[in-house]
């Protein structure tokens, strides 16, 4: 995946599509590239690694940089081609007149490649990004016109594309084009943008043209034109924004990640806001936009996601069948799609995915959306792809998160299960009474609970300190905690590169128990109150009696776990259903800290990007 910014205006066209590229940076940052329409010729400027150095050769070229009028940037994630300087984009055509950036796959560029290699084509790298570069020049030449030239040549691409294109002797326009991959038109004064996603305009306008699949953007800086591969002009909505430029900020916090984790108690505060208003009234989740007939009598749901999206979904899986009775069942987006699946039309299928670009889950939506079900989306953003084939969305509105490891969104995920199924079991008349209000008590109570972990990481600090030099992990949990071993897991792994697994704690004795010496620290999530827990506290007996290091996060007052455990990192109470969303949050830091100490870079892990648009 990477990120293209496109601009056209009266602006410094430097720092704007650096600034851009920086709020960019979540989607790619293994090269970086700029093409400056400036003094009447294109001038190109790339650097390998991130985006810091395209900023300082850019410094140090800038007497060079006379006054440019338009300009296109890219941040780079390798996909065709490694990481290498040749490889990062912009990419020129043979005669270096016209320059594109890409964002995407396109599948048929070798047979695309041959075909321009015999009419003379120079290539100069391994990317399929170079042969759209040809293909629109080749068509330029014969058309000289550039609107014209990039409508012939998309229709021949095969894949997935957001591109932005601008020519030498066409001085008045940047143009973009997508099918399978985000781009978005933003409309400023004097000035015009073409980006892959909303941070890149923010801090200049939030009024914003959202491109369909198979449509092009002629943008100049006073003029939007947006038609279709067939040349006629599509009328397009302009949106308004939601977010505003100080989403990007950290806020005195040293990463974002950490910002993003203490923003997660007003996060659900904000996602609670007009839902749950009080115990007694029933959830107001107006989103769910399936006739009650059919909720009453659903017996299947499927949920599909990806990664920490789909630890959520593992999560809701529990939550759902415990309020509602009905059958859920969970699988990765990238499983789903290649294999004969039972979605029918009865089926509620439940995409979740924090992006909402995220390739394999896009296409497992399309699948099930082929199939007539009715597809419910969780997202936080609503101005997605993913979100234009929803029937149902719930927008988590947890805000821009900019940290590549996804924490405050993964919690408004799980909220969202929790108001999806009460709302179910409400209509379905399947919880009692009284549980059903304690349940959305101990929900309100959440963000003070969460407040309390975060008023005081000394003991997490500390474990971090003490545990950051290990080289592998074991997260055991049983039941619903599961996903948050997996979870954990992952936060640890994506950001400190610590080997780190999560086990069904039943599982340990059946094979990972080989594993267990002195090196392999285990940490046991133990809810007190769940009928798992003197099970856990037996396995993790089980893994003291092999030497292991042994950490317990716990609610439990037990005194005796510290006798047990190296280090008990408290959590406060909180029913076993409801453990989930507060169990994460310690182990988010457990994390970061980790990372932090080891010197990592916590916000942009290495190969890794926000979001995978690619299968
Ligand atoms: C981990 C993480 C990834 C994503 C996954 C799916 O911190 O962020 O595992 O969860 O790539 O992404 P979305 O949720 O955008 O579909």
């Amino acid at each position: 995946m990477c990120g293209i910014v496109g601009y056209i205006g009266s602006g410094d066209v430097v720092s704007v599509i650096l600034r851009g590229l920086t709020n960019l940076e979540y989607r790619g940052y293994d090269s970086a590239g700029m093409a400056l329409r400036d003094d009447g010729t294109i001038k190109i400027y790339k650097t390998l690694g991130k985006l810091i150095n395209l900023k300082n050769e850019l410094e140090s070229k800038r007497k060079e940089i006379i006054h440019p009028t338009a300009g296109i940037g890219h941040i780079r994630w390798a996909t065709h081609g490694n990481p290498s300087l040749v490889n990062a984009h912009p990419h020129t055509c043979t005669c270096g007149k016209l320059v594109v950036v890409h964002n995407g796959i396109i599948e048929n560029y070798k047979e695309l490649r041959e075909e321009l290699l015999k009419k003379g084509c120079k290539f100069r790298s391994q990317t399929d990004t170079e042969t759209i570069a040809h293909l629109v020049a080749d068509e330029y030449a014969s058309s000289k016109d550039l609107e014209v030239a990039l409508r012939n040549s998309v229709i021949k691409l095969q894949g997935a594309y957001a591109i932005c294109v601008m020519h030498k002797d066409v001085p008045d326009v940047i143009i973009g084009a997508r099918k399978h991959a985000p781009l978005l038109v933003g409309i400023g004064e004097n000035e015009n943008f073409i980006a892959s996603d909303t941070p890149a305009i923010i801090e200049y306008t939030k009024k914003t043209i959202y491109l369909d699949d198979n449509e092009i953007a002629i943008v100049s800086k006073d003029k939007v034109k947006i038609t279709n591969t067939k040349g006629k002009v599509v009328e397009k909505k302009t949106e308004i924004l939601p977010f505003e430029p100080v989403a990007l900020s950290k806020m005195g916090f040293k990463h974002f990640m950490l910002k993003e984790i203490y923003e997660q108690p007003d996060v659900i505060r904000n996602l609670l806001n007009g839902k749950l208003y009080d115990i007694s009234s029933p959830i107001a989740l107006n989103e769910v936009k399936i006739d009650k007939g059919i909720i009453k009598n659903l017996n299947k749901i499927q949920i599909i996601a990806c990664g920490t999206s789909l630890h959520a979904s593992l999560v809701g899986k529990y939550i759902i069948e415990d309020f509602t009775g009905i059958s859920v069942d969970v699988e990765p987006s990238s499983e789903y799609i290649y294999r004969k699946t039972t979605t029918d039309e009865s089926t509620l299928v439940i995409g979740v995915s924090q992006s909402g670009e995220t390739a394999d889950t896009m296409t497992a939506i399309k699948q099930a959306k082929e199939k007539k079900s009715h597809i419910l989306i969780i997202t936080n953003r609503p101005d997605s792809n993913m979100a234009r084939y929803a029937d149902s969305l719930i927008p988590v509105n947890a805000g821009i998160e900019v940290s590549v490891a996804a924490t405050k969104s993964y919690t408004a995920q799980l909220i969202s299960f929790y108001l999806l199924a009460l709302h179910i079991a409400e209509i379905k008349g399947s919880l009692d009474e009284k549980y059903l209000k304690n349940i959305k008590h101990e929900l309100i109570q959440l963000p003070y609970k969460i407040e309390e972990i975060l008023s005081n990481t000394t003991q997490i600090q500390e474990c971090a300190k003490k545990f950051s030099s290990f080289k592998n992990f074991i997260y055991i949990a049983r039941g619903i905690n599961l996903a948050t071993a997996y979870e954990g897991a992952l936060k640890l792994k994506e950001i400190s590169y610590i080997n780190a697994t999560g086990y069904a704690a039943g599982e340990l004795k059946h094979g990972p128990i080989a594993m267990l010496d002195e090196t392999m620290p285990v940490l046991s999530i133990l809810i007190p109150g769940s009928i798992t827990y003197e099970k856990i506290l037996s396995n993790s007996e089980e893994a003291k009696a092999r030497n292991a290091k042994l950490i317990a996060l716990t609610s439990s007052d037990d005194k005796n776990l510290n006798n047990l455990f190296d280090i008990v990192i408290k959590i406060p109470k909180v029913s076993e259903i409801l453990s989930p969303s507060i169990a994460c949050v310690p182990l988010q830091l457990l994390a970061y800290y980790i990372a932090e100490f080891l010197g990592k870079d916590v916000d942009q892990p290495r190969n890794l990007a926000k979001s995978v648009t690619v299968e």
